[in-house]
Formats: C-alpha cells, sequence, structure tokens
C-alpha cells in the first residue's frame, strides 16, 4: 500500500516542495549533486500543492508514484533517443555506453528508442498538463533509478530518496526554476558557438594543417579543428606521440594563424604501466579506484589495462586539473572529456563492479560505485572545467564531456554520443537536444553526419543543414569514410557551405539565446509547444523546433515521412538568410519568425569573430497591432569583462502608425560602447518584405503601406 509522504523540510522555494519517505529521516541522506546548494525549509506544503508523491516500498526498492491527470504530455529523463513526447517510455538513470550485438557476434556502438539508458543521468521528469500548466519531478538520487511513464510517472529505487516538485504556470516557469536549483551554463565563448570539425582521428600533425587550410581555400565558415585519441602515445592520456604530434604547440599555434580553436581529448583512464609518470603518481598518491579487497580495479580500455581516478576524492580532481593545466600550455582551447560513464571499451558494453568504493573527501561520504557512478562524468568535468577557469581566469572556458549528470550544465556541454549515420538518426537529433535542454543542458548537439557508419551524400547534405540551426554544431566520425563539409561532392559541399553561412549569419541571435540559458536556463532549441503550451496539437511536434523564443525552424526531412509542419497560432513568416533567395536546395529547413518580433542577423563570415563584427539586420515581423520587439546581447565573445557591466543588452522595438514603421532602441543595459555601425531593418510581410537602411543607434523610418 502507498503510504503519504513525510513532508519534511516541505516546501523549499516559492513553488518547489521536497517530500521525503516517511520512514526516512531526512539527514541521513546523502548530500545532493543535481542542487548548486543545499535547500532551506521554508514551511509545510500547503494543502493547495496539486502533486504531492505517494511513496511505496516493493521488492525493487523504494518507489514514488505521481499520478497525472488525462492530457498531460511528459518530457525531460535527459539523454534519450526517440520521439520528445516520453508518455509510455520507460528509461533508466545509469550512465553507460549504448550498444549492439550484431548477428556475428561483435558488439558495436549503438543506440535507439528501446535504449534504457545512454551516456548521462537525469533524474528528472516534465510534465505538461492540459491546460499548459507544468510540474516537474527530481528524484534527487544519484543511484540507478527507473523512470516508468506508461501510467503516470513511477520512479524506482533501490535507496530511499527524496522527490523534489517543481509547479509552474508554464513549461519554460519549471524549466527556468529547474535552472535556478540545479544551475545554469557559463556563457561560452564566441568561437564556441561556430563550426566544428572533428573525426576519429585526425592525424598526424600535417592532416590537422592540411584539413584547415582547405576550411579556409573553400571558404566553408569553421570555428573549431578537434584532435580525437590518435594524438597521444599509445592512447597514454596528457601524452603526445612523438611521430604523429611532434610539436603539439605548434600544431595548435598554426591553427591559431588561420583562425582556428582546437579542442582535445581526454580519457579518464590510465594505462596501468609502471614507468609512466601519470599512471606511478596515480598510484603513490592514491588517486584510482580500488575493488571492495583493496586492489586496484582495471580496466580495459584504448590503452589495455588501465586505471581509473577517483574523482569524488579532492585531492585526486586537484591531480587531474595539475595534469590538465600541463596539457592546456600546449595552446589548446578546449577539452573533450570522453569515456566518463565511465566506459571500458572491451569488451563494449561492459560496466565497472558496483562495489568499487570511492573514497570522497571534503563532506562527500566514501561510497560505493553504485552511489557515485551516475556522477563519474560529472565530477571528471568539473576538474578540468576548474583547471581552465584556474589556469587562464581571462578566458572562458570550453569542456565538452560524454557523460554527466542533472546539474552538469554548470561545466560542460555535451553531445548526443555514438549515433549512426541513418535518416532516424539525424531525426532523432531534434527530439534528443530538445529533451536534454528540458532536462537543464542547452548546449548540446549530435555528431553531424553519424558518427557509426558513412552518410549518403543526401543524408549529409541534410543532417548539417539541421544541424546547423543546434546549440552545438560539430560534424564527427568515426574509422569510417571521409565527413568533411567537401567529402560528398560539388553539390552538397555548396549545401553545407551555406547551411554553415546562415548559422554564421544568425550568431547574434543564437548568442543572445545563449545569453538567455546562461542568465535564465531557458533552453537555447525549444520544443514547439513552448509557443503555445495549451495547444495539445503541438505537444508531440519534434520534427520542427524553435531556436530561442522566435525562429521557428522547418526541416525538411527526406525519407522519415514527416513533411507536414506544425506551426501554433499566429503569422510565422518566412524569412531567408545569405543568398538564400538563390539556393534553393530542399536540404534547408525553412526559417519563420514569430509575429511580434525582431531578430537580429550578423554579416556572416568564415569565423565567429567575423561574423559578430560589422554591420546588422534588423528582421522584424509586425503582430496584429503592429508592433515588434526583439533583444541583441553583445559583449567582447570572451573573458569575463561582462560581468562587470562591459556589455550592451539592447531591446529593439517596431512600431507602426500613420503608414510608416519607426525602428528604435526601447531599453538598454550595460556599459559596453555602442558599436558604430550600419543598421538596416528587413520588415517582413505576408509578400515579400520591405527594407530601409540606417545606423545604429538612429531611428530608423520605412513607409509601409498594408
Ligand atoms: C568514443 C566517443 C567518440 C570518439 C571515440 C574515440 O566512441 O564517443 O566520439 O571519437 O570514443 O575517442
Amino acid at each position: 500500500m502507498a503510504t503519504a509522504s513525510h513532508q519534511d523540510p516541505g516546501l523549499v522555494a516559492d513553488g518547489v516542495a521536497r517530500f521525503v519517505p516517511p520512514d526516512v529521516d531526512p539527514s541521513t541522506l546523502p548530500p545532493s549533486f543535481a542542487l548548486v546548494e543545499p535547500l532551506p525549509a521554508l514551511g509545510a506544503v500547503p494543502d493547495s500543492w496539486r502533486t504531492v508523491p505517494q511513496f511505496d516500498r516493493t521488492v525493487d526498492g523504494l518507489v514514488a508514484i505521481i499520478p497525472i491527470d488525462a492530457g498531460t504530455s511528459l518530457y525531460g529523463t535527459g539523454e534519450v533517443a526517440g520521439p520528445l513526447l516520453r508518455n509510455g517510455f520507460v528509461t533508466e538513470c545509469w550512465a553507460k555506453q549504448p550498444f549492439r550485438i550484431e548477428d556475428d557476434g561483435s558488439v558495436v556502438p549503438h543506440y535507439d528508442e528501446r535504449s534504457k539508458s545512454l551516456y548521462q543521468a537525469h533524474p528528472w521528469v516534465l510534465a505538461v498538463r492540459g491546460d499548459g500548466s507544468a510540474f516537474g519531478v527530481l528524484a534527487d538520487t544519484t543511484y540507478r533509478l527507473g523512470i516508468d511513464l506508461r501510467d503516470g510517472i513511477r520512479l524506482t529505487c533501490a535507496q530511499p530518496f527524496p522527490v523534489i516538485v517543481i509547479e509552474g504556470a508554464s513549461p519554460q516557469d519549471v524549466v527556468r526554476r529547474l535552472a535556478d536549483l540545479t544551475g545554469r551554463i557559463e556563457l561560452p565563448p564566441h568561437w564556441a558557438l561556430g563550426y566544428h570539425q572533428c573525426r576519429f582521428s585526425y592525424y598526424p600533425d600535417g592532416r590537422v594543417r592540411s584539413l584547415a587550410r582547405e576550411f579556409r581555400k573553400r571558404a566553408i565558415p569553421c570555428d573549431v579543428i578537434w584532435i580525437d585519441i590518435h594524438y597521444m602515445d599509445e592512447y597514454k592520456v596528457f601524452t603526445f606521440d612523438p611521430e604523429r604530434f611532434p610539436d603539439p604547440d605548434g600544431t595548435n599555434d598554426y591553427l591559431h594563424e588561420l583562425g582556428f580553436k582546437s579542442v582535445w581529448i581526454l580519457d579518464p583512464a590510465v594505462k596501468a604501466e609502471a614507468g609512466y609518470s601519470v599512471y606511478d603518481e596515480g598510484v603513490s598518491e592514491g588517486h584510482f579506484l580500488h575493488d571492495a579487497e583493496g586492489h586496484e580495479h582495471r580496466e580495459s580500455t584504448w590503452p589495455g589495462e588501465a586505471a581509473l581516478p577517483d574523482y569524488t576524492r579532492p585531492e585526486t580532481r586537484a591531480w587531474w586539473a595539475r595534469h590538465t593545466t600541463e596539457f592546456l600550455e600546449h595552446g589548446m582551447d578546449g577539452v573533450w572529456v570522453d569515456l566518463n560513464e565511465p566506459s571500458p571499451i572491451l569488451p563494449l558494453g561492459a560496466e565497472l563492479p558496483e562495489d568499487l568504493q570511492h573514497r570522497g573527501g571534503n563532506g562527500l561520504a566514501p561510497g560505493s560505485h553504485a552511489q557515485y557512478h551516475n556522477v563519474y562524468g560529472l565530477l571528471m568535468a568539473k576538474a578540468t572545467e576548474e583547471a581552465m577557469r584556474a589556469s587562464r581566469p581571462e578566458r572562458r572556458p570550453f569542456v565538452l564531456s560524454r557523460s554527466s549528470y542533472l546539474g552538469g550544465q554548470r561545466y560542460a556541454a555535451t553531445w548526443t554520443g555514438d549515433n549512426v549515420s541513418s535518416w532516424q538518426h539525424l531525426q532523432w537529433s531534434v527530439p534528443m537536444v530538445l529533451n536534454l535542454g528540458l532536462s537543464g543542458q542547452p548546449f548540446c548537439g549530435p555528431d553531424i553526419g553519424g558518427f557509426a557508419g558513412t552518410p549518403s551524400p543526401a543524408l549529409f547534405a541534410h543532417w548539417i543543414s539541421v544541424g546547423a540551426f543546434l546549440p552545438f554544431c560539430r560534424t564527427h566520425n568515426s574509422l569510417a569514410g571521409d565527413q568533411e563539409p567537401w567529402s560528398f561532392g560539388a553539390a552538397v559541399e555548396e549545401v553545407s557551405r551555406h547551411a554553415l553561412e546562415r548559422r554564421y549569419r544568425l550568431l547574434p541571435y543564437l548568442y543572445t539565446a545563449f545569453h538567455e540559458a546562461a542568465t535564465k536556463g531557458l533552453p537555447v532549441a525549444r520544443p514547439v509547444f513552448f509557443a503555445d503550451p495549451a495547444d495539445l496539437s503541438l505537444r508531440d511536434e519534434d520534427h520542427s523546433f524553435l531556436l530561442g523564443g522566435d525562429v521557428l525552424v522547418q526541416p525538411r526531412l527526406l525519407d522519415t515521412g514527416a513533411h507536414d509542419f506544425r506551426v501554433s497560432r499566429g503569422a510565422w513568416r518566412p524569412f531567408s538568410l545569405a543568398r538564400e533567395d538563390s539556393v534553393s536546395d530542399p536540404a534547408h529547413p525553412v526559417l519563420r519568425l514569430r509575429d511580434g518580433a525582431i531578430v537580429p542577423v550578423g554579416p556572416g563570415g568564415q569565423t565567429a569573430e567575423e561574423a559578430f563584427a560589422g554591420p546588422l539586420i534588423l528582421l522584424v515581423s509586425l503582430d496584429a497591432t503592429g508592433k515588434a520587439l526583439g533583444r541583441l546581447y553583445e559583449d567582447a565573445g570572451d573573458g569575463f569583462g561582462y560581468r562587470e557591466g562591459q556589455y550592451l543588452l539592447t531591446t529593439y522595438q517596431a512600431v507602426l502608425k500613420d503608414g510608416v514603421v519607426e525602428v528604435s532602441i526601447a531599453a538598454r543595459e550595460g556599459r559596453r560602447t555602442r558599436p558604430v555601425r550600419a543598421l538596416d531593418v528587413e520588415v517582413l510581410t505576408d509578400d515579400g518584405s520591405r527594407h530601409a537602411k540606417g545606423t545604429e543607434g538612429e531611428t530608423i523610418s520605412l513607409p509601409f503601406e498594408q
């Protein structure tokens, strides 16, 4: 029989309550990894509180049951393949490398909508009621957690856990409050919003250099070249292969000269080899995980037999950070932390024994791997990010992490792991990014083109054209065929160039959306139902998506049958970017502007630096009352001057009166000097658009007959 929950401490913030199972003493619960800080006790939960979990004990452990009303749509649950709408799905919070056994017995990385868990763990469900109001349920535990959404919300865990319920007037409200509790991203540097080119792996150094030259020669926008594991000496972390990368400083200098940044990979596993200084230190200083008998645990991964750092120990995080700092002295701009579920490679899909011992420290109790498994990746990302911040206080850190946990957005961006070059995976990349965003992680994207396998030219063309509008935009592939924008012939190269030009022209708007994510916790890519949460017909729309609040992106995917575009209330006028009128390849998503919105569009360029300098166009779509508003956030694009007021947050307004549209600044914030630049206005109408030229800071008038 289910029993009523213990209301201690009860209300913890306005609209947020914590429920503890009745037979559990709250002081015995482990500290939260999801929350930025412990929750205060504000008193009892009011009688009017709508969503009260019922706790039950079963053979599987503690169960929290949260019934839902008919018409309630469920989302979130972090990184999950399959559709956006999660009603009917059963998943498990247990970070792992998903895999499939082929007919010939071989094991390959693979996931699909039946995969119960992927690389990350987000014990979080967002529920949107029929009337558009919403609530969220956070199971505040790091242990393995079952999430069953077949009949309401049913959460099961072998260990006791509290449930935090967030109530909100809208899904946006709940997601914002989730970010208040679990943290927001740091504002990324401009370059991180550009296009990233990766593969497993670009080597040797000469190939990296020619790749960089090729991008510039072909005039395809690109900001970042990624260096995967083949740079290491026998895959030993913090080393360089003397033949392939004899001079990593030189490699980075070369990339920098051509206007690129570089991101290099680090895996957690340390090759167990006496004489390798990182391993020797790890042994003598006690940094590695031990089994229940106290022996060093070994797993089989890229370098062969390897030991794993115990990132729950503050001393181990400091040791990792020291090595990362030395590594960064070679001139890397960002760090990619991988395989940090942690995942052994041999056999693929193997898991670490749950009775491995973590030693903790500094307020963190010693505990088993069952307790700390799900936060292994988060702790590795935290140690890496802190090293970046401490060693380069004047630069914004950039870390990409494969594994993470609810709240992990505080330390790293993420991607959707080893996907497959298929139309289905391209289609899933949109709902995967959306559900991660609804789970607190706005900075994410798929491997464009797919990691496993080689895409057809049409698939790559579509993928890069859709991926250009997702928050993290990186092509990556495995050891299979080439996957550069020019690898599929001249036509696909042109589509790719154009897709990236579109992204680069939208960067001022995209950066403003990232600023909203960093300050308010709203996702960058948002589900279409955000435009009208009470419209039930939008609840399962996961083909199209919103970028920020004002741009609707409508992919036109082949082979998925998804061709009908649903647009919520309003005009949502189509608009074009860069050379678009002359390029009508169906790979490019249709872009639409919310009526009542103003979107700033920049000049584009080969790098983000270029794309943020120069003239601006304000795209305006008037609402039925003849008004529109839009915001532009600007700062130096790196560093932390914005924290001392060195930024500009401008609200532009457009008002139609007496046959004239007047565009002016309605509000401004920040002390950054307003750039002197041309500021053109383009007002969208139902049959084309009208233009006017002007200068930043002055009111621009445009004759406008309806
Ligand atoms: C893992 C990563 C993949 C990377 C590879 C080699 O499979 O998910 O992105 O390329 O390891 O480091």
